[in-house]
């Protein structure tokens, strides 16, 4: 089936569906339990277990089948839609789905950009010529708008026309920010990762890590208290494989356990006799 004509079928967007918190999958779960076949969804989980796996050998890959089969498979993922400046100081706007959190401290976000041969990413040259970039993250309401960034256009066509989407001036870097965007972060370059497979010396990835000077998240989506994003309000939305985005669905929290609180069940599970068992 193309995608037109799936289109043809599909449902409206749903814009009045937003996350909420549920329990948890297993919320009697206890250490050691593996996974409780507890639901039909469960169930069929091992039932599927009987069709075995399919394996592939990445050095025997095509590219193509490679990116189709990883981006579809590490997912979701968010998106850094990035505001550059050329040299020049032509603007630039483009996402990119590579793209990580490595470290708060010190702040650093990673960003990876795939080079067609001869088809540098202009996002990639801007970094590395002013190393300087906003990483804005996209919410639901003007997704199409940051979907036509990813435009194959000439060097002087200005993606900003192209979206529609509003420059806000940043405080620290030069490249602006985009106002529609709840979480904006100014980057400095931190490092610039040329990548080549191995036993080649052809540049086929860069890999840009990004030290963020400021975060600017509008009010609107800040949760209550003021010091940290509500996942209702941002309407993120991520990139699977394919043309696929995806939003978010629910959510539930499970707190990280502390070893001083289960030392003696583990070692009940271990079978070693200072320990009790979970029951
Ligand atoms: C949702 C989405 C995610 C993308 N992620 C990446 C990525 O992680 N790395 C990459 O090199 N290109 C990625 N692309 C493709 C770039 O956005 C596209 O090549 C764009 O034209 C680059 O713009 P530039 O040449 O102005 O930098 C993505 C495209 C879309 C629509």
């Amino acid at each position: 089936m193309s995608s037109d004509s799936r289109i043809l079928v599909l449902p409206p967007f749903d814009a009045t569906a937003s996350f909420k918190y549920t329990e948890s999958p297993n919320p009697q779960w206890k250490l050691g339990d593996g996974m409780p076949l507890n639901s039909p969804q469960a169930r069929q989980w091992k039932e599927d277990e009987k069709l075995g796996w399919k394996t592939w050998d990445m050095d025997e890959m095509p590219k193509p089948a490679r990116y189709k089969l990883l981006t579809s498979a590490v997912g979701p993922r968010p998106i850094a839609f990035v505001s550059t400046l050329s040299a020049d100081g032509i603007p630039n706007l483009a996402p990119f789905s590579y793209f990580s959190m490595v470290a708060h401290d010190p702040p650093i976000v990673s960003i990876s950009f795939s080079l067609p041969p001869n088809s540098p990413k202009d996002t990639r040259e801007n970094i590395r010529i002013t190393k300087e970039f906003t990483v804005n993250l996209i919410s639901e309401p003007w997704i199409e708008a940051a979907n036509a960034c990813a435009v194959d256009a000439p060097l002087e066509i200005d993606e900003w026309v192209v979206s529609g989407l509003t420059k806000e001036p940043s405080d620290v870097v030069k490249p602006p920010r985009v106002k529609e965007s709840a979480v904006s972060l100014e980057c400095e370059l931190f490092h610039f990762q040329d990548i080549c497979p191995p036993g080649s010396d052809l540049v086929t990835n860069t890999l840009v890590l990004g030290l963020i000077k400021k975060a600017h998240i509008r009010n609107a989506v800040l949760a209550q208290g003021g010091n940290s994003v509500d996942p209702e309000k941002l309407r993120p939305v991520a990139r699977f494989g394919g043309q696929t985005y995806a939003r978010l669905g629910d959510g539930f929290e499970l707190p990280r356990p502390a070893w001083k609180n289960v030392e003696s069940i583990v070692h009940g599970l271990m079978g070693e006799p200072n320990g009790h068992s979970s029951s």
